[in-house]
């Protein structure tokens, strides 16, 4: 029992440090940063000679972009995630297939053609490039961006230490290797995020982000449709009246292509709702519902659940730490791209 004495905010502010200590501890932490130190070869404030007003065009663009259409959160986050997993946090999402006989670019491969958000980077980038001409990567660009589109509906902020450089390659073959896909198993999915040097509690809290956004039914029709040796044709570990739903109002045919909130209700605010869905077998994607045949991982959701919003703001934000330092390029490595969609050696102005 705690002492009336103690006055709510501390004890949320003792709880929420005293929760989050137990569920990082114990994950493969990568080392901890903060305002001026490093994390790899990345710096908080790299730009702050080089172009100090970066950060705030940067933010200043994506906040009113996101108060005038929210739906822009989820897209960005994803997006950076998606640049992250294939060749690393390099920008290489960004980057157009080079044409008949050329490279076919990671956008262009199946994972990504639902893939939004682009044109907007583009927008930030020149609207950096305008400041600062050739100072700033498309990467860090992309990484703060997501940042401030999360933290604009509500969600949670992060640190992004800066300095990332831009790739030159992007192949659609990485993309189809290093994503993972929504049928996966825990297993699967796990290994895939070891290879990125991400724990299983990464896999975790960073499933979180599917607290905002929406899903094409296409997406996981396999779970309402033809499931293998289900009867009824539906993944049995899908809660059969939401399946019903489902299939009724909002995916009525195999093929439909409609979208759906991941987070119904409450599908632009960073919220439990998702994880609580999952606790009840309601997580839409098989990667969601993954998580919980893993016993340990369903106790540690069971237990942000039982906390304060503020525990799974901390968590998933030192998650996306990690996951935007995962194989950056520094110094001499890549290029600082003019334009996101072109690699500078075929820049036309
Ligand atoms: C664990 C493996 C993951 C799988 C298999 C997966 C798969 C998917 C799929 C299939 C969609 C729906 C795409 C569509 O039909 O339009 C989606 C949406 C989304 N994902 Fe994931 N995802 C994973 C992890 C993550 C992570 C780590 C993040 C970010 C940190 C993330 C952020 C999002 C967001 C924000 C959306 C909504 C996008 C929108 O509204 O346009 N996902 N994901």
């Amino acid at each position: 029992m705690v002492a009336p004495t103690v006055p709510l905010p501390a004890m949320v502010v003792l709880l929420v440090a005293v929760s989050a200590m137990a569920l990082v501890s114990g994950a493969s932490m990568r080392g901890r940063h903060g305002q001026g130190q490093q994390q790899g070869q990345l710096r908080m404030g790299f730009y702050s000679s080089s172009c100090p007003a970066a950060e705030k065009i940067i933010g200043d663009y994506v906040r009113l972009h996101v108060r005038r259409a929210p739906t822009v959160a989820p897209a960005l986050l994803r997006l950076h995630y998606h640049d992250c997993f294939v060749s690393g946090c390099d920008g290489s999402i960004l980057l157009n297939s080079t044409g008949t006989g050329g490279q076919q670019a990671e956008k262009d491969a199946a994972p990504n053609l639902t893939l939004r958000g682009f044109d907007l980077i583009d927008r930030v980038k020149t609207a950096v490039e305008e400041a600062c001409p050739g100072v700033v990567s498309c990467a860090d660009v992309l990484a703060l961006a997501a940042r401030d589109a999360v933290a604009a509906i509500g969600g949670p902020s992060w640190r992004v230490p800066t300095g990332r450089r831009d790739g030159t390659v992007s192949s659609v073959q990485d993309a189809l290797r290093e994503l993972p896909n929504p049928a996966m198993s825990f297993t699967e999915l796990a290994a895939l995020f070891a290879g990125k040097g991400l724990g299983v509690r990464d896999l975790v809290w960073l499933s979180g982000a599917h607290t905002i956004g929406v899903a094409h039914c296409s997406s996981f029709a396999d779970r309402l449709y033809g499931y293998p040796g289900a009867g009824n044709g539906t993944d049995p570990s899908l809660d059969a009246t939401y399946a019903a739903n489902l299939r009724q109002h909002k995916c009525r045919t195999p093929i439909s292509n409609s979208l759906v909130e991941m987070n119904p209700g409450s599908f632009l605010t960073f919220d439990l709702g998702y994880y609580r869905a999952v606790l009840k077998h309601r997580g839409l994607l098989g990667s969601d519902a993954a998580l919980v045949t893993d016993a340990a991982a369903r106790a540690d959701i069971a237990s942000v659940v039982a906390s304060p919003p503020e525990v799974f703001f901390q968590v998933f934000g030192r998650s996306m730490a990690k996951l935007g330092a995962v194989q950056v390029k520094t110094g001499s490595q890549g290029e600082i791209r003019k334009s996101c969609a072109v690699v500078n050696s075929s820049y036309q102005n």
